[in-house]
């Protein structure tokens, strides 16, 4: 949604970032800069698949009301000719500088990776400033996603993806005084797990105790229940340090269980840690087949999400600006008893549900229409999501699992995306789901014990 107005289409978004024309995917140099949110994000303008890559740009008081402003970088020079790809941003001394990598066709055998800078004094119009950083020496050309922090000593670091020449995934670490010129200091982990062949879009959240090294790794063998999409997202748990660098404590966790989630970045606001990510189609062989298409246009971000750690398990809450969409006046309550079921025909596709479970809570079904489903399975204490693949007409799963007992259940519905957080954000799922029309028809049935929901109507105020 921007600049007041929803996107027409068959299957508008109300309050997620959409591009105009062409193919978004991830998000990229989320920053605050002179007191607004500035969002970037992977943009091919000119058709729905993966090429001429620029960063969109969009920007708000306050993550809903957006305004669109000119592309930020497109591809102009030798070292970002042939696509301006993913990266961060940070400010200093007053200006906005992003980092980003260029991406270069030699020929049909050789590509080329530069990791770029640009600098900007209004936030609107950018100076490329050229690579920055030379391309290190083991590592094939998968080298990019430059993520820049500021540690509380004032220096400069920033983590790149990237595969190593034995062909698996790595982050590499780098150092600077002035974010110009950066010194390599290596892997940024001792440790380094096997997981994948490349890990994209490296991101480092600090914590007070602990510390999460947040990823995309490529190539992670589907297990039954697990890795389900063709790319994953997850984190490790840990502590960074300029000594150390980062030594991991836990193992790999999936950070959203849905069908469309891939290459999240954060930033920081005040004493909030925000996230948003890419709703990907996966598998990715479904993006083409996405309803979308034909409109002209495909893929949306997330939700902004407020990330805490919590032990060792990252929780994602939608972040408190998103309550300025319930419209208050509309809401419904209910209460939801034993074998009861519960059907309510919503009049448009954007609402907000939630609901809070009592300990007689067993086995139940909630769906939207008939294209969406979530089961709950007490016994197993698990989440299954299932819906209506677009391009077989077959349903398809994703799982989840929580731990204790199931509290509490937020689902954000904006159009054709869905977006679900269960135990105070423990465990969440996003996904696209295609229903025709604008009403949708929502079924709670099973055993909830004595569980109460709340339905706000959301709109743009
Ligand atoms: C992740 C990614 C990044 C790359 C960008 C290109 O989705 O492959 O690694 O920078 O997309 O659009």
């Amino acid at each position: 949604m921007l600049d007041g107005k929803v996107k027409a289409s068959e299957f508008p978004l109300l309050y997620h970032i959409t591009p105009e024309e062409g193919l978004l995917n991830d998000p990229n140099g989320l920053v605050k800069f002179q007191g607004s949110y500035h969002v970037f994000y992977q943009l091919n303008p000119f058709g729905t698949v993966h090429k001429n890559k620029c960063w969109g740009h969009v920007v708000s008081e306050d993550m809903i009301h957006w305004k669109r402003l000119p592309i930020a970088l497109a591809p102009s020079e030798y070292y970002d000719k042939d696509g301006v790809y993913s990266g961060s941003g940070i400010v200093k001394d007053g200006k906005l500088y992003l980092f980003y990598t260029g991406n270069v066709i030699v020929n049909e055998e050789e590509r080329k990776s530069y990791q770029c800078a640009a600098v900007s004094s209004d936030g609107i119009t950018f100076e490329k400033l050229g690579p920055v950083i030379e391309h290190p020496i083991g590592y094939t050309r998968h080298v990019r996603d430059p993520k820049v922090w500021q540690e509380e000593d004032g220096s400069y670091w920033m983590i790149l993806g990237a595969q190593t020449e034995e062909l698996t995934g790595d982050t590499l670490l780098y150092r600077s005084e002035d974010l110009l010129n950066w010194e390599s200091c290596g892997s940024l982990l001792q440790d380094k797990p096997e997981l994948g062949y490349m890990w994209e879009c490296p991101d480092l959240l600090k914590f007070n105790e602990s510390d999460c090294f947040l990823f995309s790794p490529q190539g992670l063998p589907a297990e039954e229940k697990r890795f389900l999409n063709t790319n994953q997202t997850g984190y490790l748990v840990g502590k960074f340090s300029q000594t150390d660098h980062f030594v991991s404590v836990s193992r790999f966790q999936e950070l959203d269980h849905g069908f469309e989630f891939y290459a999240p970045q954060t930033f920081r606001d005040g004493e909030r840690t925000l996230l948003y990510g890419w709703a990907a189609a996966m598998p990715a062989s479904n993006e083409q087949c996405l309803p979308t298409i034909k409109e002209g246009w495909v893929h949306a971000l997330t939700i902004p999400r407020e990330v805490a750690l919590i032990e060792d398990q990252l929780i994602q809450k939608p972040a408190v600006e998103l309550k300025q969409l319930r419209v208050n006046e509309e809401q419904s309550t209910f209460s939801l008893d034993m074998a009861k079921e519960y059907r309510k025909t919503m009049a448009h596709a954007y609402a907000e549900l939630v609901v809070t479970f009592s300990q007689h809570t067993k086995d139940f079904v909630i769906n939207i229409s008939d294209a969406f489903y979530l089961k709950h399975r007490y016994k197993e204490q698990e989440i299954i999501i299932e819906r209506k693949n677009w391009e077989t007409g077959q349903m398809e799963q994703r799982f989840g699992f929580y731990q204790g007992t199931l509290t509490d259940l937020t689902i954000y519905l904006d159009g054709s995306m869905i977006e679900i957080f269960i135990n105070g954000g423990r465990l969440v799922f996003t996904s696209r789901y295609f229903v025709y029309g604008s009403q949708r028809e929502l079924i709670i049935t099973g055993e909830l014990g004595a569980a109460e929901g709340i339905i706000y109507p959301l709109a743009l105020q």
